[in-house]
Order: structure tokens, then C-alpha cells, then sequence
């Protein structure tokens, strides 16, 4: 995918140059606020901030959580396994301080020194952004935290905290059973504050301007603004920033794209869901409205399918592919999600429609808050929503056979091991 950094509401995090540079970031951002740690948890939990990584999660609590136990250690969490999503990738090439000056005042608030970065394996641009900008911090002895960079493996799952925490402790990235959560007993079983590489940043930028700045945009649900990738049929895919509360309509006007050439929006990634394009034209980016479509904008994915694609069949790839990214623990996600992919390719091949719609309602209901962790229930998320928009079209498949072929709209990487 081609990155562009159009912003579609005020640039806070991101702006055009990039203040990728030490001089450029404090020129564009003034020096790291050196306030009490305790004010920036007030200041976070008085501005609204929600954790940016998928699961919206207050971040003040996830910080006071953290501040109250003895001996911390800090995440940040820049896996980005999702394979529609940039967004973190962008932001820690182009703003790498903000995420540093975050991570560092996190690491203040909470009582630690010590920051440990993820990065998804083979990502040398990222990993170069950091490591210069932490070269230039110590050269000026910036800060008081030790910076470390890990690569973590190529998973979907990896990214999940308990599996990261897992193999920063030396085993697999595969998610633990919780309780214990990070916050109680993580790296080294110390407690442990794992928060996404925008969360951080957002903090950053609470700190020097205040909560009522950072609710000055956005809505009382989702205030500030929000880092999503445009993907699919617009004419400029990329990541942008916008304002919570900003339309579907403006962000994909914004990406160069029309709804009237879109058939359905993916919102929230693989664990998302398709908004057709009749709906989305009402929707917004903020929770409400997101939520009455059964919608979250999760790690801000919105892929936008063309008329000319095959729903169904991006969905029975999607779905095969995150079967494949199971984790090998747990039975109803294994087989359970593996059976599902299958039964999905049959609908794509346009074979025995009811039955294997049958099937898939029986599998879902088995595979339902089963596993570890979230994988499964996300998957099942993805998929109903996939048969609920694109019903139509297996009807299409098992009365003509499948669509022509277009080329893929989501993409599905190889992936690597699990250490
Ligand atoms: C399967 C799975 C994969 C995840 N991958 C990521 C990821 O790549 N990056 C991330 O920040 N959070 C990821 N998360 C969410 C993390 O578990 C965690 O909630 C997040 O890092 C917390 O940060 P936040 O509170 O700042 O959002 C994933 C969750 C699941 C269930
Ligand atoms: S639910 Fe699936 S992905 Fe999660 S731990 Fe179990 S096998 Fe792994």
C-alpha cells in the first residue's frame, strides 16, 4: 500500500514535513513537560483518552493500575500485526520522538526507568526511526528511562499482550491464559503497562497541552483525534488523522475515494466488521454511531471494497487466513476456525448453500467465547458480519458460480514462527 499522511482534521500527531528529527520535533513540539507523574494519569483520565490498539481501554486506568504496584516495566506496543493497518508503522517512522516523549512520561507516571519497544520483525525502516531517535535522546541526555528495542515475530496473534509478554519473557508469542493480566505480573513478572505506540503519543501531546486541548476536537465519546488506514478503492490510500465524530463520507472524500463506487466498508480490521456503503454514508467515527452499526473502529482500519470485488470472497480469505493464524493451544479455535474457513470457501465455490450456512451457524455458536484469548471471538466477529453483508452473494455463487476474478482488496502476508 502507498502511505500518504493527508490529514483530514487538525494534524496533532502527524504533519507534513515529518518532525522526525530531535530539533524538528521540539521546534514543532517545545521541550518533554517535565511535570509530575502524577498529573499526566489525572490529565489522561480527565481528557477521555482510550487505548488505541483495538480494545478502547481507558488509559488512565490501565496507568493507575500500573503506578500502584511496586517495580514496573513499560511496553509499548508497536506490533502491528494487522495486516490493513499502517498506521503505527507511519507513526513511529514519522514522529518517533512523540512516541518516545509518551513512553518516557508513561514510564514516569508509572515509577520505572525501564521502556521496552516492540517492533514487528522485518521492519527496518521502523526500527532505524527509533534507534536514531534514541541515539539523539541519550546524546542529550533527554531522558531518565533506558530505551530497548525487541522484534518481535511476524503473527497477528504476537501483538496480543499476553503473548508478547510471554515471549519477552523468553517462550512463544502465543497468548497465556490471564489472570494473571500484565498490569499484576508481566516482563520478568513484574507489572507491567503494555499501551499501543498512538496511545503513547496521544499522552505526549495531553502532557504539553492540557485535557481540555485534547477534547477541544472530537466528540464526548471520542475526543482528540484518531490515526485510521484508508485502504481499497480510493485514490489515495494511506494513513490519515482525523477528528472522533468526523463522517465516514468526509474520511473517504478525504482519501480521494466516492461512496457510490464502494459496495461496503471494512471498519476495525479482521476482528471488524463490513458496513455496506447505503449504511456507512450515515455513519461517523465515534462509538455511538459505529456501535448502532455493530461497528468499532478498533486499531482504525477502514477498507473500502469496490463494486467490481466479491465480498464473499475477500471474506473466505480473510477468515482462511486468520484461521491460520491460530495459535495452536486451543481446540474450538484450531478446528473450530479452521472449519469455519472452510465452510466458507464453499460458499465462494457455491456448494451445498444451506447446509454449510447451517453448518457455520452451529460452528459459531460452538467456537463462541471459547479460547485463551480473543482470537476466536474476533474471527466470529469478521465472519458473521461477512455472511450478513454479503448473503446475496453466495446466492449469486450457487446459482451462476463464483464472481470473476478481481485482484485482492485485503491483504493476507505470510507470516513467520512463533519466537
Ligand atoms: C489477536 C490480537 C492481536 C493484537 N495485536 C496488537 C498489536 O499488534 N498492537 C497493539 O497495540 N495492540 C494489539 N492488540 C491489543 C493488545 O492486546 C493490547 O490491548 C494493547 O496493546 C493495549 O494498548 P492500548 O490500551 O494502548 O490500546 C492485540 C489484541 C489481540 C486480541
Ligand atoms: S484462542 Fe486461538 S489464538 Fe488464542 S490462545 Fe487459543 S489457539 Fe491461540
Amino acid at each position: 500500500m502507498m502511505m500518504e499522511d493527508v490529514a483530514v482534521g487538525p494534524a496533532r500527531l502527524l504533519s507534513q514535513p515529518p518532525a522526525v528529527t530531535l530539533a524538528a520535533h521540539q521546534q514543532r513540539f517545545g521541550d518533554l513537560p517535565t511535570a509530575g507523574g502524577r498529573d499526566l494519569i489525572d490529565d489522561v483520565g480527565r481528557a477521555g483518552l482510550r487505548g488505541r490498539g483495538g480494545a478502547r481501554f481507558p488509559a488512565a486506568r490501565k496507568l493507575q493500575a500500573v503506578a500502584a504496584r511496586r517495580r514496573p516495566v513499560v511496553v509499548v506496543n508497536g506490533c502491528e500485526g494487522e495486516p490493513a493497518s499502517q498506521k503505527d508503522k507511519v507513526l513511529m517512522t514519522q514522529a518517533p520522538h512523540l512516541v518516545l516523549d509518551g513512553a518516557a512520561l508513561a514510564a514516569e507516571a508509572v515509577g520505572t526507568r525501564e521502556v521496552i519497544l516492540c517492533v514487528e520483525r522485518n521492519r527496518p525502516t521502523v526500527v532505524a526511526a527509533l534507534e536514531s531517535a534514541i541515539a539523539e535522546r541519550v546524546a542529550t541526555g533527554l531522558d531518565r528511562v533506558r530505551f530497548g528495542i525487541r522484534q518481535a515475530p511476524n503473527r497477528y496473534v504476537a501483538g496480543e499482550e499476553s503473548a508478547l509478554i510471554h515471549w519477552l519473557n523468553g517462550g512463544e508469542a502465543k497468548p497465556t491464559l490471564v489472570p494473571p493480566r500484565p498490569f499484576e505480573r508481566g516482563v520478568d513478572r513484574r507489572p507491567t503497562l503494555v499501551n499501543n505506540v498512538e496511545t503513547l503519543a496521544q499522552m505526549a501531546l495531553i502532557a504539553r497541552y492540557g485535557a481540555e486541548w485534547f477534547r477541544s476536537v472530537g466528540t464526548p465519546d471520542d475526543p482528540g483525534t484518531f490515526l485510521v488506514t484508508v485502504s481499497g478503492a480510493v485514490a489515495r490510500p494511506g494513513v490519515y488523522e482525523v477528528v472522533g465524530g468526523t463522517s465516514l463520507v468526509s474520511v473517504i472524500d478525504g482519501a480521494g475515494g466516492t461512496m457510490a463506487q464502494i459496495q461496503a466498508l471494512l471498519i476495525g480490521g479482521y476482528f471488524g466488521t463490513w458496513i455496506p456503503a447505503p449504511v456507512a454514508q450515515h455513519e461517523a467515527l465515534d462509538a455511538p454511531s459505529l456501535d448502532w452499526a455493530g461497528a468499532s473502529l478498533g486499531c482504525g482500519v477502514i477498507a473500502a471494497l469496490p463494486y467490481a470485488a466479491c465480498g464473499l470472497v475477500e471474506s473466505a480469505r480473510v477468515t482462511s487466513w486468520l484461521a491460520g493464524q491460530n495459535a495452536g493451544q486451543c481446540g474450538p479455535c484450531v478446528n473450530g476456525l479452521g472449519a469455519i474457513a472452510a465452510g466458507m470457501a464453499r460458499l465462494v465455490d457455491g456448494r451445498d448453500r444451506d447446509d454449510t450456512y447451517r453448518g457455520l451457524e452451529q460452528l459459531m455458536e460452538l467456537v463462541s467465547g471459547r479460547g485463551a484469548c480473543r482470537h476466536p471471538d474476533g474471527a466470529l466477529r469478521f465472519v458473521s458480519s461477512s455472511l450478513g453483508v454479503f448473503g446475496e452473494h453466495a446466492l449469486h455463487h450457487d446459482l451462476y458460480g463464483p464472481c470473476a476474478a478481481h485482484p485482492p482488496i485485503l491483504p493476507t502476508p505470510a507470516t513467520g514462527g512463533w519466537r
